[in-house]
């Protein structure tokens, strides 16, 4: 039987880029909040592309255990079987300095990022355990140990994330499911749009990215599609950082 990807945020930037990637093998439950239009387009698209491969895509606004757990029964409910690879993809920014923000903001992205990714892997891992194969690939980010002021909370949920998947890797390494984070630079999506831009008219990206430009999501997609795949059996617990040379930490540039 054809193995099922869950991806969060799998219709936008990264993840619709891992979409892309793992439909050459795999079925699809594309998971998204609130852009209706953007996931038509990207299950389309894909199925244009690859015919063969199953696509559903699940609006959820991912924010507990709870809405978790909602989304993972309507992906098995509709797939009759649960996923062999998850990609916790979903996550907004929502820079600002810690004391002029409100409080709740902090736990709301605790609860988007961290929590959600959490949740879901406790409900994918239990199959994936029975099964001996999994794939769990979490989004971190190089803002997980590269710190800008007004990411507090930002910096607080990927460092979360390195720590949950080294340590959840440990755990289930025996039974053939592997973890691991991948920590982006700048990679041009919607959701850095506008900083891309700034960066680029006032000829910045060639002086703060040593190879000299943002990434591009196929990139990242190609990573993850590798980690996903039996060959990266033996990699597990990992962090790995696509960032063009950003968080080498040359200050003279
Ligand atoms: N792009 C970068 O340079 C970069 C760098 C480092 C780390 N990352 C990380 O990579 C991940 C993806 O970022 P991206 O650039 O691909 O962002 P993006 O283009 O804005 O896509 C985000 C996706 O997540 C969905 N989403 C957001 N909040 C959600 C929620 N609460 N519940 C369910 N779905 C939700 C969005 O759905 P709708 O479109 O329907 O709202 C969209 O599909 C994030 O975790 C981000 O922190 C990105």
């Amino acid at each position: 039987m054809k193995k099922l990807a869950l991806i969060t945020g799998g219709t936008s930037g990264l993840g619709l880029a891992c979409s892309t990637k793992l439909a050459q093998k795999y079925d699809l439950a594309l998971a998204y909040c609130n852009n209706d239009e953007k996931a038509e387009i990207a299950k389309s698209e894909i199925e244009n592309k690859y015919p063969e491969c199953r696509i559903e895509i699940f609006k959820k606004e991912l924010c507990s255990y709870k809405t978790a757990k909602e989304l993972y029964d309507s992906v098995v409910d509709k797939f009759l079987y649960s996923p062999s690879i998850l990609i916790n993809s979903a996550g907004r920014l929502r820079d600002g300095l810690f004391l002029n923000m409100d409080f709740s903001t902090q736990e709301e992205m605790i609860n988007e990022h961290l929590i959600t990714a959490m949740a879901l892997s406790y409900l994918c891992l239990k199959n994936m355990y029975k099964d001996k194969f999994g794939r769990i690939i979490n989004f971190s980010s190089v803002s997980a140990n590269y710190f800008k002021k007004g990411q507090v909370g930002y910096a607080c949920v990927k460092s979360g994330i390195e720590g949950f998947t080294k340590c959840l890797a440990l755990e289930v390494a025996h039974r053939g499911v592997t973890i691991n984070a991948v920590a982006p630079g700048l990679i041009e999506t919607p959701m850095t749009q506008n900083m891309v831009n700034e960066l680029r008219e006032n000829k910045l990206l060639r002086k703060k990215i040593p190879v000299g430009r943002s990434g591009k999501p196929e990139e990242v997609g190609e990573l993850v599609q590798y980690l996903c795949s039996e060959n990266a059996s033996y990699i597990t617990g990992s962090v790995i950082t696509i960032d063009g040379g950003r968080s080498l930490g040359d200050n003279s540039i």
